[in-house]
């Protein structure tokens, strides 16, 4: 799917956090968001999911104005949301049941992403059983598991150490190149925008090049 945003305005109540905000993502791209704390980051991937409406400007989803949320966009927050009585399968095959995917279907799904995401042979553990890159890896596949065309990750790696972090950014980054899949990556971190980005916007700087020099500088302003 493809985005745009033009001038969009957007915040809580009175006071906007985001200003005339402009914005493409082309299908496929993978763009990281980079910004300090406070910015909007997390604002503007509401804005994008369809959770919040923006006060001006327009989001444009393949061309069609956003207007609430749709099982085409996900929204990966940073705490994992795991139900903590249900393992890790029931936990991926759930938003499927829930769209009425016959049983041995999901069951195959979800079995798939698991795998993929390392995580066979812990089908059956609960979320208290896992670690905590486990339980990232276990939203992970159950966000694949939908299919969506577009992925809205908010700081989905924050909490994990660095070598679990970048393993999952390679997991990550070879998932969604083979699928095609749009995608929003909102981080602070930029090494982690580095490695990942296609291309790579600081929120109220704009775009920057691909370059540890060039993204702290416009993040220091
Ligand atoms: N639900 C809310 N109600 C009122 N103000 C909010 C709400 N959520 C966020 N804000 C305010 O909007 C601003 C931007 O918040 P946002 O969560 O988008 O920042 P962020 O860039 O994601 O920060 P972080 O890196 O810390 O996650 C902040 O000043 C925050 O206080
Ligand atoms: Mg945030």
């Amino acid at each position: 799917m493809s985005v745009r945003i033009e001038g969009l305005t957007a915040g809580y109540g009175r006071s906007a956090v985001l200003r005339g905000l402009d914005l493409v993502v082309a299908e496929g791209e993978l763009l990281v968001v980079v910004g300090p704390s406070g910015c909007g980051k997390s604002t503007l991937l509401r804005v994008v999911a369809g959770l919040l409406p923006g006060t001006a400007g327009r989001v444009l989803v393949d061309g069609v104005p956003v207007r609430g949320t749709s099982r085409d966009r996900a929204l990966v927050f940073q705490d994992d949301g795991l139900l903590p009585w249900r393992d890790a399968l029931r936990n991926v095959e759930l938003p499927l049941a829930l769209r009425g995917v016959p049983r041995a279907e999901r069951r195959v799904r979800a079995r798939g992403w698991l795998d993929r995401v390392g995580l066979a042979g812990f089908e059956r553990h609960l979320p208290r059983e896992l670690s905590g890159g486990m339980r990232q890896r276990v939203q992970l596949a159950r966000t694949l598991a939908q299919e969506p065309r577009l992925v809205l990750m908010d700081e989905p790696f924050g909490a994990l150490d660095a070598r679990t972090r970048s393993a999952m950014q390679e997991l990550v980054m070879a998932v969604l190149r083979e699928t095609g899949t749009t995608t929003i990556f909102v981080t602070h971190d930029v090494d982690e925008a580095v490695r990942l980005g296609d291309r790579v916007v600081v929120l109220g700087a704009g775009e920057v090049d691909v370059r540890r020099e060039a993204i702290l500088a416009a993040v220091m302003g």
